[in-house]
């Protein structure tokens, strides 16, 4: 039996897309790459919703049987929406993953976590064989951190301890992210808070030393994932 799901096949995606036109053509290069029977990690942002509609056109016009597994409760909805298979990453590894970012710099180190979702991110891109960053030109920058801050996902109980170990790190400023319709903080999927940490140099520990901090659940600082970008 189906639902009649109204709710989530009337829902807009959440805010408007900007440089669309560069990230249709991204999108349609990752939608080129989909072969029958593959399972997609599918990351967060506009960058991946546009190419998971990509994907969804080709599922649509040449009947192939993937399986996405989302990175994300938006994400999700969206293949609800759009007739895409959803899997479990408990019973299914990805035979590739596709993602956006928020900035990559000349290593192909990236800053991602905008939308909140970086724990799943990092998850599905350390599952997967290969990851294709999809960015358009706006992503590119000469340092980490020059237009972003890191997000930091925090355990709400260890809020103030890891913002206390996190300023050992020296850090320009360091905000909690507080949420737009909803008072108060932002919480992630996972129940957590996210502390926004502006550095003005990012070396090639920093990664390591957020995440061994006790209360950090993950950082969106992903430093030499071997990741490929697609760009236009
Ligand atoms: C979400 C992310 C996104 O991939 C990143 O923010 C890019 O988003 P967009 O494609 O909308 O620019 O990391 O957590």
């Amino acid at each position: 039996m189906k639902w009649n799901k109204s709710i989530i096949d009337t829902l807009p995606w959440g805010k408007s897309i900007t440089r669309k036109e560069e990230k249709e053509v991204v999108a349609n290069k990752i939608a080129s790459i989909v072969n029958d029977g593959d399972i997609v990690g599918v990351g967060s942002g506009s960058t991946s919703y546009m190419a998971l509609l990509a994907i969804a056109k080709r599922i649509k016009e040449e009947n192939l049987h993937i399986k996405a597994i989302p990175t994300s409760l938006e994400i999700t909805m969206a293949c609800s929406r759009l007739g895409v298979p959803v899997a479990s990453l408990m019973e299914y590894k990805p035979d590739w993953t596709f993602d956006g970012a928020d900035e990559i710099d000349s290593h192909l180190s990236l800053i991602k976590g905008r939308g909140g979702a970086m724990f799943k991110e990092k998850l599905l891109i350390n599952s997967s064989p290969q990851t294709y960053i999809i960015a358009d030109s706006s992503k590119i920058v000469t340092r980490l951190g020059e237009k972003f801050p890191v997000p930091v996902e925090v355990f709400p109980q260890a809020l103030t301890y890891v913002g206390q170990a996190l300023n050992e790190l020296s850090p320009r400023e360091i905000k909690l992210r507080m949420a737009e319709g909803k008072d108060g903080p932002i919480v992630t999927e996972n129940g957590n808070l996210i502390l926004d940490v502006w550095f003005d140099n990012i070396p090639h520990d920093t990664e390591t030393a957020i995440k061994s901090i006790t209360g950090v659940i993950e950082s969106g600082l992903f430093i030499g994932y071997g990741v490929e970008i697609v760009n236009n």
